[in-house]
């Protein structure tokens, strides 16, 4: 987690790096700092909360440098606090550090520096450590010095340097973080993600694993583990630098919810030629490999676990393979029965997912063949993957994730389909409906959005609500689990989603009068079923707000409240019914006066186990 950035050029680097910071605050905001070398010192400031705090404390300060680093911190290691927040420094101040990741080793080398160097340390964090190891090292070549330091340092880390003595120059590393540099003219950057440099570059390097950056004004050299330098090629990016910021919205959020049918689109016509066929495109499936996989693993976590839930229903529907479903951070640690008849599936909008990428290499390891459903272009899950099946849902700012859910709904959709057609476990005709219904989806989508208003009075009415339940049958489960995050996450209130069928097995015993329950009933099979639910809880004073397909009538008699989506098929109702459920938790939140794009104690991109 954290957010870091570096500058190095000709104009003055304060304002740069905290504009680069606020684009990054999505990866956390317990704290900010900022570092700037000049005149042979450094001079750092920092403060706990985020950038706004940080730019209170320096906006009449007159230092100005043209270098420096940036922080903006998820604490892992010590409370949020200005002790802990970064940059961090040696004794002497003349080597100074920001970091995203964990130093797995951090207490035995925080002993070895007082035991050996009788170091005394400031903060609480792992961070300091580099600090002070890069510190001793250090004697006139920071490069060098950065190097002899990572040799000791275990974990998974981005790292950004300056030294006091050589202003300039700044030196990065990437072991298992994020990490770009971008290119600028008689300038150059370094970031966590790309964001936070679209307004001042569009030429990038992706930085690699084990990579170290020395990084001038008019320069920037790649190393590898080895010290060799590196050739890269120019990342170039095409993305509208618009699309990072809110575009007249009062929140990402709401906005990226409103980005949804131009996400799927945009999704599904990168996988889809002329004749409706699915190109898989640089991914190299044939009939036989795909009949060779006898099990498909997805596994994510978060939101993007819920996109999994849906895609197992449809890939075992359509391709007939036994699929599981996991966590990231379970599936490493329990020896899953993972060989090279397995084919993985990592689903990740950021591809920075650390429980992910270690459940993928962990795949790889034995074997399985590795499939990665991912936003980030260039993130570590997509280039770690053997293939890559993009969504194209666009830069995702909130920290609540809505349109790169239903864009990796779709990936699974794809992927479904195109095993079952290439195996024959789908039939023509099933395949051409299902791809007409999903061209159909994004106007289909639009239509929801035009109930804004009515979800938004609806969430007026319970947004006092001290606790709301989501249930549902069949995929309805799969998306009531999502509502029930997003609405938690966002507005902090404690919510839990059942499959309806399991409420009476012990749940029911929570329902009383005035319990709020939203119930999807989209599936046509299980209407009836789902009706019989909601009648056990109404009898239990429950207040329901059912949600159903177009035509649906009967859920005006069954429930105190109702929505409707737009008819279509019962296998793809996930990519509509999540959409009341995003608007209602916004508006919900909205309403408490939450932070809704910065939840407290979340972070957009979770780089820590
Ligand atoms: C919730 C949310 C998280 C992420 C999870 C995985 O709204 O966004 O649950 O889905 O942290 O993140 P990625 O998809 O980046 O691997």
């Amino acid at each position: 987690m954290c957010g870091i950035v570096g500058y190095i050029g000709k104009n003055h680097a304060k304002e740069i790096i905290i504009d680069g910071l606020k684009r990054l605050e999505y990866r956390g905001y317990d704290s900010a700092g900022i570092a700037l070398a000049r005149e042979g010192k450094i001079e750092t400031r920092k403060h706990v909360g985020g950038i706004s705090n940080l730019e209170k404390i320096i906006q009449d300060r007159e230092y100005d440098s043209n270098v420096g680093i940036g922080h903006t911190r998820w604490a892992t290691h010590g409370a949020p606090s200005d002790i802990n927040a970064h940059p961090h420094s040696n004794e002497d101040q003349s080597i100074t550090v920001v970091h995203n990741g964990i130093i797995e080793n951090y207490v035995e080398l925080k002993e070895w520096l007082i035991k050996e160097y009788g170091v005394t340390f400031l903060s609480d964090t792992d961070t300091e450590v580099i600090a002070h190891l890069i510190g001793i090292f250090y004697d006139g070549d920071l490069h060098q010095a950065v190097n002899k330091a990572v040799e000791k340092m275990r974990g998974a880390y981005a790292i950004a340097v300056i030294a006091a003595q050589e202003p300039d120059k700044l030196v990065a590393v990437r072991k298992d973080a994020p990490l770009v540099a971008g290119i600028g003219e008689g300038c150059n950057f370094i970031a966590s993600d790309i964001p936070a440099l679209l307004k001042y570059v569009r030429k990038l390097y992706l930085v690699e694993n084990n990579e170290t950056l020395v990084v001038t004004k008019d320069d920037i050299k790649i190393f590898d583990e080895k010290n060799k330098i590196v050739k890269r090629e120019v990342f170039h990016v095409t993305w509208d630098a618009d699309a990072a910021e809110k575009g007249g919205y009062d929140h990402f959020m709401i906005k990226e919810i409103h980005e949804q049918p131009e996400g799927l689109l945009e999704t599904l016509n990168r996988r889809l030629n002329d004749q409706g066929e699915i190109n898989l495109d640089g991914i190299s499936m044939d009939r036989e490999e795909i009949s060779r996989f006898n099990k498909v693993y997805i596994v994510a976590c978060g939101t993007a676990y819920h996109a999994g839930l849906v895609g197992k229903a449809a890939i075992e529907k359509m391709a007939r393979i036994p699929v599981e479903v996991d966590v990231a951070s379970e599936f490493r640690y329990r020896d899953p029965f993972v060989d090279e008849n397995t084919l993985f599936i990592a689903v990740s909008q950021s591809g920075e997912t650390l429980d992910t990428l270690a459940a993928l290499r962990e795949a790889k390891r034995k074997g399985a063949r590795v499939l990665s459903v991912v936003n980030v272009v260039g993130s570590s899950v997509a280039r770690e993957s053997d293939d890559v099946f993009y969504t194209w849902a666009g830069p995702e700012i909130a920290v609540a994730s809505t349109k790169a859910y239903t864009t990796q709904l779709m990936c699974m959709y794809l992927i479904g389909l195109y095993m079952g057609k290439t195996k024959g476990t789908i039939d023509e005709n099933y395949y051409r409906k299902v791809i007409e219904e999903l061209k159909e989806i994004p106007e289909k989508l639009k239509t929801i959005l035009t109930q804004e208003k009515k979800i938004a009075q609806i969430a007026k009415k319970h947004y006092k609500n001290n606790e709301v339940f989501f249930i549902g049958r069949g995929p309805d489960s799969g998306v009531s689990y999502e509502g029930s995050l997003k609405l938690k996450e966002i507005s902090y209130i404690n919510s839990f989603a059942i499959a309806a069928g399991e409420l009476k097995h012990g749940t029911i015993a929570l329902m009383e009068e005035g319990t709020l329950v939203i119930a999807l009933a989209t599936q046509d099979r299980l209407f009836e079923k789902m009706v019989s639910n909601m009648e056990e809880i109404k009898a239990r004073g429950a207040y329901v707000l059912g949600i159903t397909k177009e035509g649906n009538g009967e859920i005006e008699k069954q429930t105190d409240e109702w929505l409707y989506i737009p008819r279509c098929m019962d296998e793809l109702t996930p990519l509509l019914s999540v959409i009341p459920l995003q608007i209602f938790a916004y508006y919900v939140a909205k309403e408490r006066n939450c932070n809704i794009d910065k939840p407290k104690n979340l972070a957009k991109s979770v780089t820590v186990e």
